[in-house]
């Protein structure tokens, strides 16, 4: 009987052997919690399809924002629901905008709290695209240079809101470029750039854009989002944005794109983050609630892949209980 030298099992033996020999470690430090902003007064509405995701108020605020703190989050990620739109996404880019004033509550609220405003037109315009669109229908398209315009006014509000991080999801070939330039002149050099830089298009957003309002009410977004089936075309990407001048990069969404988390995080050396999106939260919520998953092992599972794919900062809706279960 040859008995196995190796024995990979000698390292398992204990909760302390295990610890010890650990390769992946999350820590609240590494998420990010998005909130959702709306206009009106004492509204604190719960998602449908994101269960324990709520749209709050400005006024209502503080008891978010106090939640994440105690947990130890350190960071949000915010999306404006104005109460109105328009073809060029007006609320984006106005001073009293519901982004900039959310921003305005929370530095004041938590001056520590990093906040990152998340960069687009989609919850502005009244045709729910990114951009700005022209024409109609299967002639519509939307216009690149023209929405870049607008997408550098929004950063500038941001900033000027005090927003610490300017993140652009809109995937206009350009962004980072025009952004950083227009943060430059306005004397917001050192305010830095989380680039969605690989964004695809993806189902995965549907819970989102019922939380922020924001489903394009023609078409689709696969003309300027990527298509899933690519992963060389993550690199040219990637690079155009590093080139512009990206301070940090992101893939989204998450789970279904590990891979492409990985190869960027080899061929790039900024930081990395990936987006943990609404429908891979909706999905573990609605399985938890039917008694089929367990919740919390779950949920660290999927985050320590996503740490262990290469990601260093993970953008995720279960922030704030994640947090809590790591601080045990
Ligand atoms: C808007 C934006 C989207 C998400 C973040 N920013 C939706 C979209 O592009 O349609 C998705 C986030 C999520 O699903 O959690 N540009
Ligand atoms: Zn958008």
């Amino acid at each position: 009987m040859n008995y196995p030298i190796v024995r990979h099992r000698r390292l398992r033996h204990t909760a302390a052997m295990r610890n010890l020999v650990r390769e992946t470690r999350l820590h609240p430090d590494d998420l990010v919690a998005p909130i959702f902003v709306i206009y009106g007064q004492n509204v604190k509405t719960e998602i449908a399809s994101m269960p324990g995701v709520y749209q709050w108020s400005v006024d209502r605020l503080d008891e978010e924002i106090a939640e994440l703190a105690e947990a130890g989050i350190g960071a949000v990620l915010l999306f404006g629901i104005p109460e109105h739109k328009d073809s060029v996404g007006t609320g984006a880019y106005e001073d009293e905008g519901i982004v900039q004033q959310a921003t305005r509550r929370i530095k004041e609220l938590a001056p520590d709290m990093i906040v990152i405003a998340d960069t687009c037109l989609c919850e502005f315009t009244d045709h729910g695209h990114c951009g700005v669109v022209h024409g109609q229908g299967r002639e519509a398209v939307v216009d690149n240079d023209e929405s870049l315009e607008l997408l550098a006014r929004t950063a500038v509000s941001q900033a000027r809101a005090g927003a610490d991080i300017i993140a652009p999801s809109n995937m206009m070939d350009g962004f980072v470029a025009v952004i950083r330039a227009a943060l430059d002149e306005a004397g917001f050099e050192h305010i830095p750039i989380l680039s969605y830089a690989v964004k695809y298009s993806s189902a995965y957003y549907g819970p989102f854009r019922e939380a922020a309002q924001s489903a394009p009410q023609f078409g689709d977004r696969k003309t300027y989002q990527m298509d899933p089936a690519n992963v060389r075309e993550a690199l040219r990407e990637a690079q155009s944005d590093v080139d512009e001048g990206a301070d940090m990069l992101m893939v989204k969404p998450g789970l279904a794109y590990l891979d492409v988390v990985r190869l960027i995080k080899e061929s790039f050396d900024l930081p990395l983050a990936i987006y943990n999106v609404s429908a891979e939260y909706s999905m573990v919520k609605a399985a938890a609630m039917q008694g089929w998953i367990d919740e919390r092992a779950i949920v660290m599972e999927t985050l320590t892949g996503m740490k262990r794919a290469g990601a260093d900062i993970i953008i995720t809706y279960h922030a704030r209980d994640a947090a809590r279960w790591l601080r045990g």
